[in-house]
This record gives C-alpha cells, sequence and structure tokens, in this order.
C-alpha cells in the first residue's frame, strides 16, 4: 500500500513513524515532511493547505491510503474532494471540521446536547459585544471564533482588557475574517486535560491520555505554546472515567441528531474541577505533542486501525496499548513562542541511546546538515517502566543535542 501522511511536524513524523511498522505499508510519502520524515519516508513539495496539488499527486502516484495532520487541510474540505475523486482517506469532512474551524459552531453543539462548558455569548458586532460585558465577571475570555493559529484567544482580567480584546479582533481585524464572529465565555479554573477519540461512524473510541504541557517555561509560567512537552499514561479516578465516557455518550447522541457524519479523530480539549470536566474546545486532528508519545505506546498495527475507523467498523477491542510510559521532552528555538531564528545546526544526535526516539517538528536537511527550521525542532522521547524512568532517559539524551539557542522546559512529567 502506499499512504500520504499529510503535514510537516512531529505529529507527522510520529504517525509515519507508526504507520512505516505495518507490514501492509509499502511506501509513505510526506507533505511536505522534514528533516526527520526524510530518513524513512519520501517527501513531497506540495503545501498541507493546497488541497488542488494533493489531490493531483494522490491521483497521479495512485496512493492508497491518506492520513491528514493539521487543521487546515481538514477545515478547507480537503477530504471531500478526496472521497469525491474515489480516493480513501483519514480525516472529518467539511462539515464535521466545523467543530474546529468556528468555536461557536461547537458552542451550539454542546449546549444543545448539554454537555457541561462555560457559559458564552457570541457576537459579530463590536458594540454589541462590548454592551454584554457586564454580564459576566472577570477574568473572562475572548475568543475569535475561527482559526488563529492558537492565538485567538484572549484572557481579559478586567473590563478594560476586555473592551481592548474586542476591539483588536473586531476594529483593528487582527484575525482577519476569523475574528467576524466572536465568542465571550466565562473563565473556567481546575486542570486542563485532553482525550483523544478515534471517531468511527459517529463512535467514540477513546485513546489512552496524554498530558500536554502548554506554556514556555517551568512551572506552568510564560506564554502559551502549541505544546512543549508531554507523557502518557496519565491515571484518572473512576470517577473521572465515568464523566469523560457520559461526554463521550452525549457527543455521540449529538453527531447522530444533527445527521453529521463523523469519522477520524475527535481531540476534546477539557478543564477539569473536582473530577468534573467541562469541555474548553474541539479539535478535528490529533494533538500535537500528545501523539508523540501516543505513537509508541500504540501496540498494534496503526495502518488496520485508521482504515477500520474509516470504513465504520472500528470496535474497541482493536486499540492495544504498551504498559510502557512514554514522555517527550520538545527541544525549541530560542524565542519562540515569539520571534526565534532558524536554520541553526544541529549536531550531537548520534551521540543519543540507540532505543530513543526522536520525533522531528521542524527541522529540514541542506547539504547533509540537520537546521533547525521552526519554533518546535524536536521531540526527545523517551519509553520506561514508570515516568521517573521515562524522564530521566529524555532529559539526559536532550542534554547531548545541540544547536544555537536550544530551549527546553526542564519539569515535564514531574507534577
Ligand atoms: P481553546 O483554543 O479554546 O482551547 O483555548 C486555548 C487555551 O485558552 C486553552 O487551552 C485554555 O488554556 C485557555 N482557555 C480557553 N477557554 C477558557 C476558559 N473558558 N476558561 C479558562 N481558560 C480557557
Ligand atoms: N497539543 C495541543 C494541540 O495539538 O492542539
Amino acid at each position: 500500500m502506499k499512504v500520504l501522511v499529510i503535514g510537516n511536524g512531529g505529529r507527522e513524523h510520529a504517525l509515519a513513524w507508526k504507520l512505516n511498522e505495518s507490514p501492509s505499508v509499502d511506501k509513505i510519502y510526506v507533505a511536505k515532511g522534514n528533516g526527520g520524515t526524510s530518513s524513512f519516508c519520501e517527501n513531497v513539495d506540495i503545501d498541507p493547505s493546497d488541497i488542488e496539488g494533493l489531490v493531483e499527486f494522490a491521483l497521479k502516484e495512485e496512493i492508497d491510503f491518506t492520513v491528514v495532520g493539521p487543521e487546515d487541510p481538514l477545515c478547507g474540505g480537503i477530504v471531500d474532494v478526496f472521497r469525491d475523486k474515489g480516493l480513501k482517506i483519514f480525516g472529518p469532512n467539511k462539515e464535521c471540521a466545523q467543530f474546529e474551524k468556528s468555536k461557536e459552531f461547537t458552542k451550539i453543539f454542546l449546549e444543545k446536547y448539554n454537555i457541561p462548558t462555560a457559559r458564552y455569548l457570541s457576537f459579530t458586532d463590536y458594540e454589541k459585544a462590548v454592551d454584554s460585558l457586564d454580564e459576566f465577571s472577570y477574568p473572562l475570555v475572548v475568543k475569535a471564533d475561527g482559526l488563529c493559529l492558537g492565538k485567538g484567544v484572549i484572557i481579559s482580567q478586567n473590563r478594560d482588557e476586555a473592551v481592548e480584546a474586542l476591539n483588536q479582533i473586531f476594529n483593528e481585524r487582527v484575525f482577519g475574517q476569523e475574528g467576524d464572529k466572536v465568542v465571550i465565555e466565562e473563565f473556567l479554573t481546575g486542570e486542563e486535560a485532553s482525550l483523544l477519540c478515534l471517531v468511527s461512524n459517529n463512535k467514540l473510541y477513546p485513546l489512552e491520555r496524554a498530558k500536554d504541557h502548554k506554556q514556555i517555561f517551568d512551572g506552568d509560567k510564560g506564554p502559551n505554546t502549541g505544546g512543549v512537552g508531554t507523557y502518557s499514561p496519565v491515571k484518572a479516578t473512576d470517577k473521572l472515567v465515568k464523566s469523560l465516557r457520559e461526554v463521550c455518550d452525549k457527543i455521540e447522541e449529538g453527531l447522530d441528531k444533527e445527521g453529521l457524519n463523523y469519522s477520524g479523530i475527535l481531540f476534546i480539549g477539557f478543564m477539569i474541577e473536582d473530577d468534573e470536566p467541562k469541555v474548553l474546545e474541539f479539535n478535528v486532528r490529533f494533538g500535537d505533542p500528545e501523539t508523540e508519545v501516543l505513537m509508541p505506546r500504540l501496540d498494534c498495527d496503526l495502518f488496520l486501525l485508521l482504515n477500520k475507523t474509516v470504513d465504520g467498523d472500528l470496535k474497541a477491542e482493536d486499540i492495544k496499548w504498551k504498559d510502557d510510559y512514554c514522555l517527550t521532552v520538545i527541544m525549541c528555538s530560542g524565542g519562540y513562542p515569539g520571534s526565534y531564528e532558524k536554520g541553526k545546526v544541529i549536531t550531537g544526535l548520534d551521540d543519543t541511546d540507540k532505543d530513543l526516539i526522536i520525533f522531528h517538528n521542524g527541522t529540514k536537511l541542506r547539504d547533509g546538515d540537520l537546521l533547525t527550521n521552526g519554533g518546535r525542532v524536536l521531540s526527545i522521547t523517551a519509553m520506561g517502566d514508570d515516568l521517573q524512568e521515562a524522564r530521566e532517559k529524555a532529559y539526559e539524551n536532550a542534554a547531548k543535542i545541540h544547536f544555537d539557542g536550544a530551549y527546553y522546559r526542564k519539569d515535564i512529567g514531574t507534577k
């Protein structure tokens, strides 16, 4: 089988790495891929959001199965376009991708199906949004409705900050048309967590849990990033497991009643307080870096799993896990998530342990040198019998890898 993986990051490297273990998979193309995927896949120079270019390539190369990493092509309708051409593809269709494309779409769904979430109001008009502020207490959360590369959520400590956030989105148009609509919602306290589910024929099959670390500095300080470290599994009380399943059941009911046909991954972001989960957001794709710790722990054939998901006949017992712990520390470019330089030479990879797994988030090869090519650069991933063993191994090896300005958190998995 010929498989195409769409995307450039650590998530796509991890997916391709696991697909490469499958006896059914003969060749993997990655568009565009990175310096890590090029070692065992063929990188294809087509942008992940170039749907026409990708479909043309898949037809020409007679690709048997396509896996989409990022949200952009999913929200742009790549799944519908591929299926129209008879090409098999893993991911939700354009209608279902609205769960990530529009925060209001998700909030309406959550409210309609009684799924716990923050109280909210949505607006298309600056004045009306400002008038509504007195209905909330502070802090409150102002969210641009659309896709804003994770920057569209502004937590406001007082009325002045909230007015300024609305001004930025509606009047200054900092997110362009992605800010045509705004959701204002109550601020939730608790511990953030996520649950990734394979969704086959509107049925949710939770994967084992992974803990992301979003802030750039130790102790969860500093600005949010795409995620700079993660580990799995994460323990949960019976009460929490039951509450999470109840949320999944309500989502299944809602998908059916709305006449949606969801297939692919649903990433549910939660805020959890006293074992009571409230939904913060839906994403319609695998998490990055959650995927970097889930793939090494998966104890079955990913290609078969994704195929069954698309065919609508996945069963819970198809998904198998290793008992081992897995932990990833992400080495970042100095300055990330603010501005940073690219093109720094990376050294030391050959000195790392043979059983260490290094997924590349943002690298490229030039004249035999491996160069940094993004804010998140390398996911240093280690397995262990327990969390401590995985953590020590990841950190011992991270210390052997060097590039100018390299930075990583020192406290992943210590909480
Ligand atoms: P979202 O893209 O909606 O998940 O928001 C991005 C981040 O903003 C989340 O991961 C949370 O850290 C934070 N956030 C979003 N909504 C809320 C909320 N209602 N209360 C507290 N924090 C929130
Ligand atoms: N790690 C968070 C995300 O993928 O959105």
